[in-house]
């Protein structure tokens, strides 16, 4: 347990900060460099435990993975080369490790055992387990396969043409991988726009892969090893632009930041409310779009978000829940009911916490609907060992007007672990 209890300050926030690697194309960057056969050097690689566990899964298959601070070497003979475990693979508490490397697992002619922590039991693997099962792999666990821990036989996978019922980017992803190893073509149809990086690593990596519209399809063949460098994770600048916008006088930087559409929705609802954002610098690195983003404090109005956009900000949602109780009028959250199948339920989390806090915010099914501007108060809230609601809440106590504390923050480990150290470096 690390209990921290946060002091209201109501410092404001100015100068700049570079963001630590994105969480989900270090994840792929390890993924596709272990497949490959060669050497691949990751750069700007986030050293936050879920990735971590990406790195762990593949050492256990026999890579070579070495580490220098944020570069990583991957030395790989190959997949054809893999040895089959003899332990089982840890996953931890990432939903990311453990959707995608199902998908790769799926495709490897012989039997791996995988686990997770108390969090990740909880979640549902059948949204892959089901698509795996049908292109041909063997999955044995509780609940018919939907929960981990879960016994692999892979191998001898066929395509297939599948139109994904949810909007999972870690889905369509473990569904690419698996197409990888499979005779003839996978065929992925997504109900709406997720995130596309596993699509744009892949080109760079020569697969096999033609994508139209929300149709991507997948040939098997080798990869061909390619550096790759990480941009800023737009989900960790999220805790700054929310700090800068709610904060009075904020002028913030953030350097070097993720900007793939299919993650900026942030950005869109947030100028829609009246922020103030400027990007400047943008161009192009492996791939992906980066660029600095400039937020000022300004005042802020409610808003709607539900619909397509979803996908585009899930993992922001308590962030955003968070700005909305400073902004005048309502602001309604809809069409996000995978909020309950994140690390924790990120609905009642965050109802739960804000409302501690002095928030007017009422959980729905598949959202929220948030009354600002109220001034928060201090109190004890729970992370729920969840690295983002943790990291909401260390947000909510620069504007408290009285301590927060936060019973256990050692999560923010999971995809930041230097968030209190930059937090501090831009206070005043
Ligand atoms: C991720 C996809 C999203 C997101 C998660 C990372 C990825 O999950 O919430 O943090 O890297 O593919 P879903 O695919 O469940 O929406």
């Amino acid at each position: 347990m690390k209990n921290m209890k946060l002091t209201p300050s109501l410092r404001s926030l100015t100068g700049e900060l570079t963001i630590p690697g994105d969480k989900s194309i270090s994840h792929r960057a390890v993924i596709l460099g272990s497949l490959a056969e060669g050497t691949t050097k990751i750069t700007n690689f986030l050293n936050g435990e879920d990735c971590l566990r990406t790195v762990a899964a593949f050492r256990l298959l026999g890579v070579e993975i070495g580490e220098e601070g944020s570069t990583l070497h991957i030395h790989s003979n190959g997949y054809s080369k893999f040895n089959e475990p003899t332990e089982p693979i840890y996953f931890g508490n990432s939903g990311t490790t453990a959707r995608l490397m199902l998908g790769v697992l799926a495709g490897l002619p012989f039997f791996t055992v995988a686990h997770g922590d108390a969090s990740l039991t909880k979640r549902p693997m059948d949204r892959v387990v089901v698509p795996l099962k049908e292109m041909g792999a063997s999955f044995n666990g509780r609940n018919n396969g939907n929960y981990l821990p879960l016994a692999i036989n892979g191998g001898e996978l066929k395509g297939m043409q599948y139109t994904i019922p949810v909007k999972s980017a870690q889905v369509k992803s473990a569904l690419l991988f698996a197409g990888l190893f499979a005779d003839g073509i996978t065929e992925i149809i997504e109900p709406a726009a997720t995130r596309n990086h596993s699509e744009n690593m892949l080109e760079a990596f020569g697969a096999n892969i033609t994508r139209q519209g929300n149709q991507i399809n997948i040939n098997n063949g080798q990869l061909k090893a390619t550096d790759v460098h990480v941009p800023g994770d737009i989900s960790s600048a999220a805790f700054f632009i929310a700090a800068a916008a709610i904060v009075p006088e904020s002028n913030v930087t953030l350097i070097n930041v993720g900007l793939n559409e299919t993650r900026t929705g942030i950005i869109d609802v947030l100028t829609d409310m009246g922020a103030s954002i400027t990007i400047s610098n943008k161009q192009t690195v492996s791939g992906e779009t980066i660029g600095d983003i400039t937020i000022k404090h300004q005042n802020l109005r409610g808003t709607v978000i539900e619909g397509d956009i979803i996908p585009r900000l899930i993992d922001e949602l308590p962030i955003i829940a968070l700005i909305a109780t400073q902004a005048e009028g309502k602001t309604v959250i809809r069409d996000a009911a995978e909020l309950r199948l994140k690390e924790t339920d990120r609905i009642d989390a965050v109802a739960a916490g804000l409302t501690q806090l002095g928030a007017n915010i009422e959980p729905t099914e598949d959202g929220m609907i948030i009354h600002g501007a109220n001034q928060l108060n201090g109190g004890f809230v729970s992370s729920y060992n969840d690295h983002r609601i943790a990291m909401m809440h260390a947000v909510a106590s620069l504007i408290a007007n009285d301590d927060v504390t936060i019973d256990d923050v050692s999560s923010v480990a999971i995809s930041y672990p230097n968030f209190f150290r930059d937090l501090e470096s831009i206070c005043n």
